[in-house]
């Protein structure tokens, strides 16, 4: 008889986006006159940048000739992309990463999740609360905490985010192991300044622990004072991964594109004490599992660093935070204290009430969907997120609708 991985008896029925769509569509099912405005996940609308078509197609046209043909690229990417990666997001932060440090993906959903594979299941987590649910959910998945009780996972220390800390964790007083930071962050998109993110480096190299450092929403930091990069810190090199994705600075959603970077100067033990080569390990798993993201796609990605790609991907972060700002004011309007907008696609709003309750509500009376802040975790309660993530016209006719609503 064939048994199942039972860690994932521990899990909530669904993902709570599944969960979320789940009930939009039952909604949507009973009520077909009323149209449905979709600020929950954070998904993007707006079309792919001119640059990444032109060159999808120009790509597609070599795939089309058996000159130009190519069949498996190099499983961690095209060198292209790899060095343009460097050149042009970490060189001119002063950052220091190599092209054979950067690990080309199908996402960062997919990286995020994936990367806990290669540590031991006996680590000590830390995870901050409210946070991206495929953070714990994987790593419940991997054995590594005991059931749920009350919402929590026994073996996680958690992070809390709250309106007291700002929504910035406080590092913990207690050693952890593997460490998940997410800046800008989904879902409060609040942002860590250079001194928070020294401390966690300290904290790291101290305790001889790594930060998987997310930064999928870096692009749309517009303090010059906050840091896109883990890498700007002293000393990062030695204990820090960072995430980055092509999802939310150019519309990839649905395309798939995504880069990891482990330094080769990363280190983790076997339990005899030997030091190992986490780029090492990661670039096993990746050649194991992975066979390369499509060349048209990397080409696409690879168009956004022309001048004409930065220009038009900066134009289209600044549309999605024109959006947040107008969210943020109607938000204050209604009286509802919240943050993030400014240098995030997320507003998370402390509404005072249970959050579910509040989705419905907003789902019910103004046909929005926002993001339960529970789904996120304990501390999300009381809170829920919107996201800036739709046309200017949709967005302006759902703050018209929660306001009329909440009137
Ligand atoms: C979200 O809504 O949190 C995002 O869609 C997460 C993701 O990019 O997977």
């Amino acid at each position: 008889m064939i048994r199942i991985n039972e860690n994932y008896t521990k899990l909530k029925a669904s993902y709570l986006f599944a969960d979320i769509a789940k009930r939009v569509s039952a909604y949507v099912a009973a009520n077909p006159a009323k149209p449905v405005i979709r600020l929950g996940i954070g998904d993007v609308t707006e079309p792919l940048p001119p640059v990444c078509v032109e060159a999808l197609h120009a790509a597609t046209d070599e795939m089309a000739r058996r000159e130009t043909f190519r069949g498996y690229g190099p499983e961690q990417g095209y060198a292209f992309l790899r060095e343009a990666v460097v050149q042009h997001e970490f060189a001119p932060r002063g950052c220091e990463v190599e092209a054979d440090e950067v690990f080309i993906s199908d996402g960062s959903k997919c990286d995020c999740g994936n990367i806990q594979e290669i540590f031991s299941t006996d680590i000590r987590l830390a995870i901050p609360d409210p946070v991206y649910p495929v953070y714990v959910d994987t790593n419940v998945m991997a054995g590594r905490t005991g059931a749920n009780v009350d919402g929590r996972y026994p073996g996680v220390t958690y992070l809390d985010s709250t309106p007291a800390n700002g929504y910035v964790p406080a590092i913990p007083s207690t050693p952890a192991d593997l460490i998940y930071l997410c800046f800008p962050n989904n879902p409060t998109g609040a942002v860590a300044t250079k001194a928070q993110l020294e401390a966690w480096v300290a904290y790291a190299r101290k305790h001889r622990a790594i930060i998987l450092f997310d930064a999928a929403y870096e692009s749309y930091i517009r303090d010059p004072a906050i840091p896109h990069s883990i890498y700007e810190i002293a000393g990062a090199r030695e204990v820090a991964i960072e995430f980055r994705s092509y999802s939310k600075i150019a519309g990839f959603t649905g395309t798939r594109c995504a880069y990891t970077v482990v330094p080769k100067a990363l280190k983790a033990w076997d339990s005899a004490g030997n030091e190992h080569s986490v780029h090492a390990l990661w670039n096993r798993r990746h050649t194991t599992k992975f066979n390369g993201v499509a060349y048209p796609i990397q080409k696409a990605a690879a168009a956004i660093y022309t001048d004409a790609g930065k220009a038009q991907t900066k134009a289209l972060t600044d549309f999605y935070l024109g959006n947040a700002k107008l969210i943020r004011a109607a938000v204050a309007k209604l009286g509802l204290k919240c943050v993030g907008g400014d240098n995030a696609p997320y507003i998370w709003v402390n509404t005072g009430r249970d959050s579910w309750e509040f989705f419905d509500l907003l789902l019910s009376k103004a046909q929005v969907v926002c993001t339960p802040g529970a789904g996120f975790g304990k501390c999300g309660e009381g809170h829920v997120r919107i996201s800036a993530f739709n046309s200017r016209a949709n967005v302006e006719e759902a703050l018209a609708r929660i306001a009329a609503a909440l009137k």
